[in-house]
């Protein structure tokens, strides 16, 4: 049984999530309980791989191996039953720029791109850097989130040319089901519409669920979509910055390849070969990571019932983050924000970064030692006076 328990030393290591918070909360002393990484030990293999790589000290221009196109080949075989062919694989530094690649190579400027909020930021920052227009098709919460695909199809309808899914959905935490799944792939085929299916949390999938990769949903999927991966939520890698995406569709395929090439993109070696490690010997890691998230969570759900009785939660079906709602307090956000960061002592993020249905609501990362988590909910709880 790998160690969940022992809390890394983040700070001083240049840590969006430690060492920003003055900056950003106005005080250094915050329990960073925000920024989507993890505070664990990573896995001991990738620790040894990355010092052996160091002490060979070549770091010129380097190509992806074999074993690194096998290792994730072999992982989504074995994970999601996903079969990739080598050659649908295009590399990107992380799974954002990736969605803005591909947004750029097959959307114009004011193009309108569909997202379902409340969804994570990027999804509205990244078309609207490339000046794309934004449509929406909020979820709709009925006892857990669902699509509202009614409202879905009449965007569809207003001419999306691109839809961005987030499978499983960061920040409510939905797996979605294949007939959901169906669903989307049906409607966005009928209307013409490139899915781009983000599916960076799908590693972290709690027992009684199951991703479906877009790609697996139906030969229209495979058609429309480009699928965005990377083992960096799972494994904390995120600054070794190396993602990719898959792309069944020659034709689709083609032209990201070219915007690739026309923006000289790459992937630092260490990124090659950390996912190398993390997929070949990380699965009994990864099996620990996911039994000692959902304790956390179970952890969290048991202290918001007895301590912060009006916090509504629930229990996510993957990721770890969880979507608490504090609108019962009657709080406008900045105030929820306000009373959090400046009484609680507890940096979370706010709901309203994930869209007007956010308001209310804030996202609590887990994917730290439960003694951390408690400290937080202990603050939280005597700030609410509870
Ligand atoms: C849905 C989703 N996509 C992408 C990312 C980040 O991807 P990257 O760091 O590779 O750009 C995150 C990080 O939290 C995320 O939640």
């Amino acid at each position: 049984m790998y160690e969940f328990d022992r809390l890394l030393e983040r700070k001083g290591t240049d840590s969006i999530k430690w060492d920003t918070l003055g900056e950003l909360y106005g005080d250094p002393d915050l329990t960073p309980l925000w920024v989507a990484d993890t505070d664990f030990p990573v896995l001991p293999d990738l620790e040894r791989a990355l010092s052996e790589r160091a002490t060979n000290a070549t770091f010129g221009y380097t190509f992806a191996g074999e074993e690194y196109y096998k290792s994730v080949i072999d992982w989504n075989a074995s994970r999601n039953r996903l079969r990739i062919a080598k050659e649908e694989m295009l590399d990107v530094p992380g799974v954002v720029c990736g969605i803005s690649f591909v947004l750029a190579a097959l959307t114009k400027p004011k193009d309108k791109v569909l997202i379902c909020p409340p969804v994570y930021p990027p999804f509205f920052a990244a078309p609207k850097a490339l000046g794309r227009e934004l449509l929406f098709s909020p979820l709709r919460r009925a006892g857990r989130y669902e699509m509202d695909f009614d409202v879905f199809e009449s965007r569809l309808k207003e001419g999306a040319k691109a839809f961005i899914l987030c499978s499983p959905h960061n920040p409510v935490g939905r797996v979605w089901e294949k007939s959901e799944l169906e669903k989307i792939a049906e409607l966005c085929a009928r209307y013409g519409v490139l899915v781009i299916s983000d599916e960076i949390h799908s590693d972290l999938i709690f027992p009684g669920h199951k991703h479906i990769p877009f790609l697996n949903v139906s030969p229209k999927a495979e058609e429309i979509s480009v699928t965005a991966m990377a083992p960096s939520k799972t494994f904390n890698v995120a600054g070794l910055k190396a993602s990719y995406l898959i792309v069944r569709n020659p034709e689709i395929r083609e032209k990201i390849r070219e915007t690739l090439e026309q923006f000289h993109v790459g992937v630092n070696l260490f990124g090659y070969k950390a996912t190398e490690v993390v997929y070949r010997k990380g699965e009994r890691w990864l099996e620990d990571l996911l039994v000692y998230l959902e304790g956390n969570a179970r952890s969290v759900l048991s202290f918001v019932e007895s301590r912060l009785p009006q916090v509504e939660a629930y229990m996510p079906e993957s990721t770890y983050l969880m979507w608490l709602d504090f609108s019962a307090y009657g709080l406008e956000q900045q105030s929820l924000m306000k009373k959090l960061a400046g009484e609680a002592k507890v940096a979370l993020n706010s709901g309203k970064t994930f869209g007007e249905e956010g308001e209310g609501h804030v996202r609590l990362n887990i994917g730290t030692t439960r003694a951390l988590i408690q400290e937080g909910l202990e603050k939280i709880a005597a700030a609410f006076g509870a």
